[in-house]
């Protein structure tokens, strides 16, 4: 059979500058959050993150996200009020994470949970601006649902019904831990909640908002953004630091663990960023709350060694830029409040869901499909072998 022929000749790619890992690419304008990399500054929506973590909630931060500004008091009660009405998720969820075998890691679990959870909407596919703003508010308050029944189940636990005279955060931690948390707990962990709602156009944020612009569903988009956020370069970093500070016996050991790491040329867990080459600002809080949370619970010792790590660390790779991150110190304060690790990564991702809402609702009005090119260096003119003269 003859097929059409090319006419002319084939036009070979030159080289063009090529930033590995779209360093410094832009992909859109935004109003919504800001980075500043150089300095290790975050602002979202204009306010800067020490602000909101000294006087704000997780949900007055969603909404702020969301919808571009801080709410009114009853805009709030509002918002609040929707979220605890859509706390309950639909038993078949619960059932479907039943069957995930109890090994599975939880930000898989979370995964399978959300894509159920919109496999049961009737408006998942809806795609209007409104209808997909719905959704957010629901997500934002489900997945908490179901990261929390995913902490029970995989220990063959009754998922926790969710009160709804409870705060998100502090209703999170119950469906998580059994256990209502006291003042002090909420309040660090609403502040780390706050920490981890937006960052720029981070790798799972990207990826959502690359899903959404085929003119896909949320559902679908938040599926791939937990994806991405599992990965241990990204939020999966978390669980993986606080299992290499465990295994460090005390500070003379922290110094031998860094120095090993730097012989083996061995990335150190939750140091270094793509975009911040000065200390994280997140970093900066939750360090402090790390070191205040431990020696209340009489883990003193775990504080010590990481911030010989850090110590040790800055000494040698600061002069590049490498600073702890935000998962640098969020796994100790949680462990220090008795969260297992596995459930570490699920925690950033019940947070960023806000965050990847809001980016992607943004971009709804100014849609257009993410497509970026590959440069092309494989082989050139080759002549078809048929198989009986392949070698
Ligand atoms: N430990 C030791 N060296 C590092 C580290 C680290 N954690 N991070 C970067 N470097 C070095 C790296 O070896 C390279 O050195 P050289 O130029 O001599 O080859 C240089 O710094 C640039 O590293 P890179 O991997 O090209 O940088 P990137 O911008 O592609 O990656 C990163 C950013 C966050 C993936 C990386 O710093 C890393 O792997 N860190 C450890 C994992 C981690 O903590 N991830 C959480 C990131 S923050 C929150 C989030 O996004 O979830």
């Amino acid at each position: 059979m003859s097929q059409p022929k090319y006419v002319g000749k084939m036009e070979w790619p030159v080289s063009v500058q090529l930033n590995k890992g779209l360093e410094g690419a832009i992909t859109n304008e935004t109003e919504i959050g800001y980075v500043d990399g150089e300095k290790g500054w975050l602002v979202y929506r204009g306010y800067n993150i020490f602000d909101l973590a000294d006087h704000s909630t997780y949900e007055e931060t969603a909404y702020l996200l969301l919808f571009g500004k801080l709410p009114t008091r009853n805009q709030l009660d509002e918002f609040k009020q929707k979220l605890v009405r859509y706390r309950a998720v639909p038993g078949r969820v619960i059932d479907v994470l039943r069957m995930v075998p109890r090994e599975t890691h939880p930000m898989a679990a979370l995964r399978t949970g959300v894509s159920v959870l919109g496999n049961l909407d009737p408006d998942a596919d809806r795609g209007t601006l409104d209808s997909e703003t719905e959704i957010s508010i629901k997500l934002i308050s489900q997945m908490a649902t179901i990261a929390g029944a995913i902490a029970r189940v995989r220990k063959g636990q009754k998922p926790v019904d969710p009160d709804p005279s409870l705060d998100h955060t502090a209703n999170y931690m119950l469906m998580t831990t059994g256990q209502k948390p006291d003042a002090f707990t909420e309040k660090v962990m609403d502040i780390a909640m706050i920490l981890h709602a937006d960052h720029g156009m981070n790798n799972s944020t990207f990826t959502t908002m690359c899903i959404h612009s085929t003119l896909s569903d949320m559902y679908s988009a938040i599926v791939g953004g937990i994806g991405s956020l599992k990965g241990p370069l990204h939020g999966g970093a978390n669980e993986q630091c606080l299992a290499d500070l465990l295994k460090i016996k005390d500070e003379e050991d922290a110094m031998r663990y860094v120095k090993e790491c730097i012989a083996q040329k061995k990335k150190i867990m939750g140091f270094g960023h793509r975009v911040y080459k000065a200390y994280d600002p997140r970093a900066r809080i939750l360090g402090k709350f790390s070191q205040e949370i431990t020696e209340k619970m009489g883990m003193g010792h775990l504080y010590r060694i990481a911030k010989k790590v850090e110590d040790e660390v800055i000494a040698a790779y600061g002069g590049k830029g490498i600073f702890p991150n935000v998962d640098y110190y969020s796994g100790t304060v949680y462990y220090a409040f008795g969260i297992e690790p596995a459930m570490f990564t699920p925690i950033f991702a019940v947070s960023r869901i806000a965050g990847w809402c809001a980016r992607v609702l943004e971009y709804i009005t100014i849609n257009r499909i993410f497509r970026p090119r590959a440069m092309y260096v494989g082989a050139r003119d080759l002549q078809y072998v048929p198989m009986d003269q392949r070698g």
